[in-house]
């Protein structure tokens, strides 16, 4: 068994003239929570995006658990690399068709969708209320629970909190967490959010301009001491707004 659930290697992407990404390296270890964090338009969302084929590399390769990306059924690589968004998308209907909405894209029905709710930190008396009537930290649950009813092994988490209230925020990031502690998912999550980044974190992927530049597997001490130019920049200026606790 490969010991890392994604893999870039030497991977870039060009789009038109742009160069999106520039020979990324950079490995997700088995279980483990990396934080992908460095400025807006620096390639975050992007190199997330190679991981479940949403994009392809121009040139390089993405492994998922040993196996290229271009190599895995598609449908399959997308039930095991899951990815949760910023700004949830509620399907009409009930919680519970929110639940099972994926299961039935692939013909299965969601067994025990009481207890998924639970797993998500919410109350199953939610189950059948309309949820286009949830606040934004209840529908960042339940398409959490969405996605988790696929059972994935990999989670692509990209600015999950960013559009939530502090309370909201930190509610969910500990649903992620324990997640993670009762699953054992592998988690490839991008924030913005530096003293999140700096709870969650295992290890550190820091990106500028399309580039991997810094990999820390100590968060604190990338906080601490970054390494590189583009790093200390991005911490300072970071620093001067309210980014870090
Ligand atoms: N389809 C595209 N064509 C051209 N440029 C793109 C395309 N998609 C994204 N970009 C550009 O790629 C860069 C990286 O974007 P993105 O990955 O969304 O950054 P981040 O998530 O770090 O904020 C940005 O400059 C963005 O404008
Ligand atoms: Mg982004």
């Amino acid at each position: 068994m490969d010991m890392h659930a994604i893999e870039f290697a030497n991977v870039s992407l060009c789009v038109g003239g742009d160069t999106l990404l520039r020979k990324v390296d950079g490995r997700v270890p088995k279980g483990r929570i990396v934080a992908l964090i460095g400025p807006s338009g620096s390639g975050k969302s992007t190199l997330l995006s190679l991981c479940n084929l949403m994009r392809t590399p121009t040139s390089g390769e993405v492994f998922v658990e040993g196996r290229e990306v271009r190599t895995w059924p598609v449908r399959k690589l997308r039930q095991k690399v899951a990815m949760v968004f910023q700004s949830p998308t509620m399907f009409p209907g009930t919680v519970a068709d929110n639940l099972s909405f994926g299961l039935h894209l692939h013909g299965l029905s969601l067994s025990n969708p009481a207890g998924l709710l639970e797993d998500v930190g919410l109350n199953s008396s939610l189950l059948d209320k309309r949820a286009e009537d949830l606040s934004g930290g209840q529908k960042q649950r339940v398409a959490l629970g969405r996605t988790l009813a696929m059972q994935p092994d990999i989670l692509l988490l990209d600015e999950v909190t960013s559009a939530l209230d502090v309370h909201a925020k930190l509610e969910v990031e500990r649903t992620i967490l324990s997640l993670h502690e009762s699953r054992g998912t592998s988690m490839l999550w991008v924030t913005h959010d530096l003293a999140q980044a700096r709870r969650i974190a295992d290890i550190i992927f820091f990106m500028d301009a399309g580039e991997l530049v810094e990999v820390r597997d100590d968060a604190a001490a990338f906080f601490e001491q970054p390494q590189s130019a583009p790093a200390q920049r991005f911490l300072a200026t970071m620093r001067e707004g309210d980014g870090v606790e």
